[in-house]
């Protein structure tokens, strides 16, 4: 994944280049570095730690002319000093920084190899460096090299790239996001807009196979050794708020954040009368026989809804992890719309969908919290989720955003209104349960020790359960498994051990009552067993209950539970909440 940043001109490079990896590091976080050039000579630091590790060991310093920096999700080789990025070439003539993945790594170091080039790191990084090195030793022109080099990389890039002979910053860009920032006597580029906020709001949106050169003054792209006009867009920087706001995490402040993000939800689609959609979605959604929808992790959870909203339109419709669907596609008839959902709008997997699609000619709907992101761009039709900016890795506000969206959107089909009503119970339940989610702590205080834990429920409560667990799993660490009620007793059962914590949802009549007596065969074999239910369905001894919200949407209410217990249970268990090991918020590699 990682996160790449670069500026030229007039800056305070020390502050730019670090507090803008700051704001990177929901990309990855296991290593991090910068460079920058400054009278003539450029100056490297890396640490196999985090960005605070990296501010701490870098001095102050005024001046210099250029730079670059990176905050690292480790793909090829271990998370320590060396393989941190800016890698250099072997005679340190180029310095660069790189999202991706570089697919022909292997046979190209050979190449070098035979070139007398020798290689430091773990990295498929290195290679690039050193084909620029070789390619400008031959051509002595950088965007010759670049252009060259390009030619024989497979995979993604994104990549900022100082030469030490000038004080340009240079880029290109294959299948890894990266814009650039257009600024008044310095210019900027990076992985997304967030570290650049605070100095522009002009943006270009760079594409596959482009490269180029920022001075202070000007940005010149080109493609395959032609210069193209760019295209200059504006973007709204107040919602790249970066605040916590006296909250302690972000993740707290963001599940916070859902009763309001739901509200603003409805107030962008809906004026009161009639829904606000483009109609010509309305009318290939209503003339579609199917609507399939791709999402990974949490969006394919809230998919799986968005199947569930269709189905009661009597549509035909299937949700499927966009990695397994990038391999395996079903073949779509002409009337299917595939609905792409994806908070960041640059999910690796899911781009290698939407190109398997644009390649048919198929028609797509985005669903992303982020204008502008890959996946957002290259769609035919575009909705955006307002949710505002998600810095915690969990999703939580943008996964109530998505189902929200879903069901307005398939009452638009459907030409009701009445989840418009509805929004106004769950927004109710919702502040509700921020009101008492010190029960919910309380809960997580008992489970927090546990190795593992269940979750289940039937039909949509299960949609929910599935959500819950991976939840706990990423922030608690605690291995969670969610199931149909019904489908314990084949199997997973065996697991169940005395105090195994079991948490049931309940909030369909239609199976509230299997559910209890499935919950109940588990405690008869020592689980703790606690009910999670809707206010209308609650019986003595539940350990949770929440304001009646209409049919489906109680999946909103029982993952808020979730996405709490989750919280507080890595909270007893001191561990890095807006930061799970391993993980990184935009994963855009395959
Ligand atoms: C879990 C989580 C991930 C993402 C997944 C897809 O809390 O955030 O499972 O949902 O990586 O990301 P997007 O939605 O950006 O495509």
């Amino acid at each position: 994944m990682c996160g790449i940043i670069g500026g030229v001109g007039k800056l305070d490079y020390r502050d730019y280049l670090l507090t803008g990896l700051k704001k990177l590091d929901y990309r990855g976080y296991d290593s991090a570095g910068l460079a920058y050039r400054k009278d003539g000579k450029v100056i490297l630091k890396k640490v196999a730690g985090r960005v605070d590790d990296l501010s701490r060991a870098v001095a102050p310093f005024s001046g210099g002319e250029v730079g670059i920096a990176h905050t690292r999700w480790a793909t090829h080789g271990v998370p320590n000093q060396a393989n941190a990025h800016p890698h250099f070439s072997m005679r340190r003539d180029f310095y660069i920084v790189h999202n991706g993945v570089i697919e022909n790594y292997r046979s190209l170091k050979n190449l070098l190899k035979d070139h007398g080039y020798i290689f430091h790191t773990d990295t498929d990084t290195e290679v690039i460096a050193d084909l620029l090195e070789d390619n400008y030793r031959q051509k002595k022109d950088v965007l010759a090299s670049i252009s060259e080099t390009m030619g024989v990389l497979r995979g993604s890039f994104a990549c900022a790239i100082i030469c030490k002979d000038d004080s340009n910053l240079y880029f290109m860009k294959k299948a890894s996001p990266l814009l650039i920032g257009l600024g008044k006597g310095a210019n900027y580029l990076a992985s997304d807009a967030l570290p650049m906020v605070d100095y522009t709001d002009k943006f270009i949106d760079l594409e596959d196979g482009e490269y180029g050169v920022l001075t202070p003054a000007e940005a010149k792209i080109y493609i395959a050794g032609k210069a193209i006009a760019p295209v200059v867009t504006s973007r709204d920087t107040a919602r790249y708020d970066y605040d916590l706001d006296g909250y302690p995490t972000f993740m707290l402040k963001e599940i916070e954040e859902s009763p309001d993000v739901i509200h603003c939800l409805g107030d962008n689609y809906f004026d009161g009368e009639k829904y606000l959609f483009d109609q010509k979605l309305i009318r290939a959604l209503r003339d579609a026989d199917e609507v399939v929808f791709l999402a990974c992790g949490t969006s394919y959870y809230a998919s799986l809804l968005g199947v569930e909203f269709m189905k009661r339109l009597g549509k035909r419709s299937e949700a499927y992890i966009g990695s397994e669907w990038a391999y395996y596609p079903t073949l779509p008839s002409k009337k299917t719309v595939f609905v792409l959902v994806s908070q960041s709008g640059e999910t690796a997997d899911l781009i290698l969908c939407q190109k398997f699609l644009l390649d048919k000619g198929l028609p797509t709907l985005a669903i992303t919290n982020t204008k502008g992101s890959t996946i957002e761009r290259k769609a035919t039709y575009s909705l955006l989720l307002y949710a505002g900016l998600e810095v915690a890795v969990a999703a939580t506000k943008s996964y109530m955003a998505q189902v929200v969206l879903l069901a307005l959107l398939a009452n638009a089909v459907g030409g009701r209104t009445s989840a418009v009503a509805g929004l106004d119970s769950l927004i109710r339940s919702l502040r509700d349960i921020v009101l008492r989610k010190e029960g919910i702590h309380a809960i997580a205080k008992r489970i927090f020790v546990s190795r593992d834990a269940f979750y289940v429920g039937r039909g949509h409560d299960f949609a929910a359960a599935l959500e819950c667990s991976l939840k706990l799993k990423e922030i608690s660490y605690i291995h969670a498994e969610a199931y149909p009620g019904g489908e314990l007793k084949h199997g997973p059962i065996a697991l169940i051990e005395k105090d195994t914590p079991v948490i049931g949802f309940v909030s369909d009549p239609l199976t509230a009552l299997a559910l209890r007596n499935n919950l109940t065969e588990l405690s008869s074999r020592g689980a703790t067993v606690l009910i999670v239910s809707s206010e209308a369905l609650r019986e003595e001894g539940d350990s949770f209950s929440y304001p009646d919200v209409p049919s489906l949407l109680a999946v909103l209410p029982e993952v808020m539970f979730g996405q709490y217990l989750s919280y507080y249970a890595a909270l007893e268990k001191k561990l890095p909440i807006d930061k799970p090991r391993n993980l990184a918020k935009s994963v855009t590699v395959e």
